[in-house]
């Protein structure tokens, strides 16, 4: 496989990055997941658009300029003959000597590689998954998409050693949202999840799918919900780059509706691939 790394194409072996860097000394960094269909970027403005918004939180520089950065995902796409997967790609504040506070005139180190998956015909979106609720135990900046994931890891792992797919992380009773996915309940047909705040990542995919769904008069309560809620709600799904709409059949061991993907989940996901395309 060929990455990216500040500037140079090179196959993974080749690639390096000083254990010095700030991302692996203190997870100083922040990063980009966009998806890859038919060989073509997934909804790549917002993505950037969150990336800027990230680095400037964090007062961090772009890596590159945005031409040039467009031009790395586009090149790894080709160069690795991607149809379907994703980019990963992040920044972090650089190499220095570890000192808590930023470093001055020091680069960013950029890093970008791509990964190949079978988004469309994910087998799970026929399926639906299991998901298990975990405490929230992420900072206070989760709007902030920083390469800072442990709390995500331990949650993935626990539905992960519970045989299920994903975990919802649950504040003061209610449901933030997934480790790495937006989450959604739907009830009486409409479509409930959380509003955007410091609490949650402003999911890319959540964007264009709300767009979606309030183009075709599908309702939509942008409000907190809990996880009791989420046990009586007729449908639940998630959304992310590299799941898009993935229906939820079980929370915590309790069947979600009929325990099968639902209806309104069923079309978000179809209306959802159908504008990816
Ligand atoms: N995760 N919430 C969290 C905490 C996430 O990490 C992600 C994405 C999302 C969905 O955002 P988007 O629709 O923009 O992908 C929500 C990526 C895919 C990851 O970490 O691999």
């Amino acid at each position: 496989r060929i990455v990216h790394v500040n500037g140079s194409f090179v196959p993974e072996e080749e690639a390096r990055v000083s254990p010095f860097d700030r991302g692996y000394l203190f997870a100083d960094g922040v990063y980009e997941v966009t998806a890859v269909i038919d060989g073509k970027l997934v909804d790549y403005a917002p993505h950037m658009e969150r990336l800027d918004r990230s680095l400037g939180e964090l007062q961090m520089d772009w890596p590159c300029t945005k031409d040039e950065l467009r031009e790395v995902h586009e090149e790894l796409v080709r160069q690795n003959g991607i149809e379907e997967g994703v980019v990963y790609m992040q920044v972090t504040r650089g190499v220095a000597e570890r000192e808590f506070s930023f470093p001055e005139n020091t680069p960013t180190t950029l890093f970008a590689f791509t990964q190949e998956k079978a988004l469309i015909d994910n087998p799970k979106a026929e399926t639906g998954v299991e998901i298990v609720s975990v405490p929230e135990i992420r900072w206070q900046r989760r709007d902030i998409k920083s390469i800072a994931l442990l709390a995500q890891c331990l949650g993935k792992q626990q539905a992960k050693e519970a045989g299920a797919y994903e975990a919802w992380m649950v504040e003061d009773g209610m449901v933030t949202e997934g480790t790495s996915s937006s989450a959604y309940i739907v009830k009486d047909g409409v479509v409930i999840t959380r509003p955007l705040s410091n609490s949650i990542l402003p999911g890319v995919t959540r964007r264009t799918l709300l767009a979606l769904a309030a183009e075709r008069q599908i309702r939509i309560e942008e409000r907190l919900f809990s996880i009791d809620e989420a046990y009586k709600a007729d449908e639940a799904f998630m959304t992310s780059a590299s799941s898009f709409v993935l229906p939820i059949v079980e929370i915590d061991g309790r069947k979600v509706g009929a325990g099968a993907p639902g209806e309104i989940t069923t079309a978000l996901r179809r209306l959802y691939l159908e504008s990816a395309r």
